[in-house]
């Protein structure tokens, strides 16, 4: 989907700064999208949210609930804007549900498309921005920050996988993937974000 960008990467990188910075620049440059997040989004994402990053559950179980809430999100959030002409700017989708539950918990990417088949239909990312840094450097893991929900508190060899994942899914669709690697100045990686969307005509 045209004006449809999503932001992915494993926990810790940086990735809620990063889409601040550029919120801050879109606004100090006049340019409206609107900002967004999975899951949740509406009332009943975030409700979904909260259950699935509480509660233990099969990989199944998991793989559908994020599905199922994705479905609330693009009907009542996404599309609504992108057919008002807006930029749509969401932290996290359809990715994250092939790196952790495709790769990391095992499901396998095909299964994972099936389940998101309903959901997703014709509404892909036109870009996707991808932190690629290894979890186990992350900075927050740097600063020792807690750990404060049920992914996060998985193990590092789970967080590998999902790592893992995203690289693969990189290199699978390196035509819509956009592929930064955080660098200890924040601003200079917000910079390398801005200048890659500019140079596809996404910003100005
Ligand atoms: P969140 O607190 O938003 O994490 P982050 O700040 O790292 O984005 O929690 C979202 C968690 O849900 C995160 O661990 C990734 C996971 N997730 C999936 O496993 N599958 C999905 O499809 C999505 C959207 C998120």
């Amino acid at each position: 989907m045209k004006n449809f960008i999503t932001f992915e990467g494993c926990e810790g990188v940086g990735k809620s700064t990063q889409i601040r910075y550029l919120k801050e620049y879109l606004q100090k440059t006049n340019q409206p999208a609107l900002f967004t997040r999975e899951p949740g989004g509406n009332e009943v994402g975030e409700k979904i949210r909260e259950i699935l990053l509480k509660e233990k559950m099969s990989a199944l179980c998991e793989a559908h609930l994020f599905a199922a809430a994705r479905i609330e999100h693009i009907n009542t959030v996404i599309l609504r804007a992108l057919n008002q002409g807006m930029l749509v700017i969401c932290d996290r989708y359809i990715d994250s549900s092939f790196a952790y539950q495709g790769f990391a918990r095992g499901l396998g990417l095909e299964k994972v498309m099936q389940i998101n088949e309903f959901a997703v239909n014709n509404c892909m990312p036109q870009y996707t921005v991808f932190l690629d840094m290894n979890p186990l450097n992350s900075w927050r893991k740097q600063k020792g920050k807690v750990i404060d929900d049920r992914m996060e508190g998985e193990s590092g060899e789970f967080h590998l996988k999902v790592y893992d994942g995203f690289k693969r899914l990189s290199q699978a669709y390196a035509d819509r993937y956009i592929v930064i690697e955080p660098k200890p100045l924040k601003e200079e990686t917000s910079q390398s974000i801005i200048d890659a969307l500019r140079k596809r005509g996404i910003i100005k």
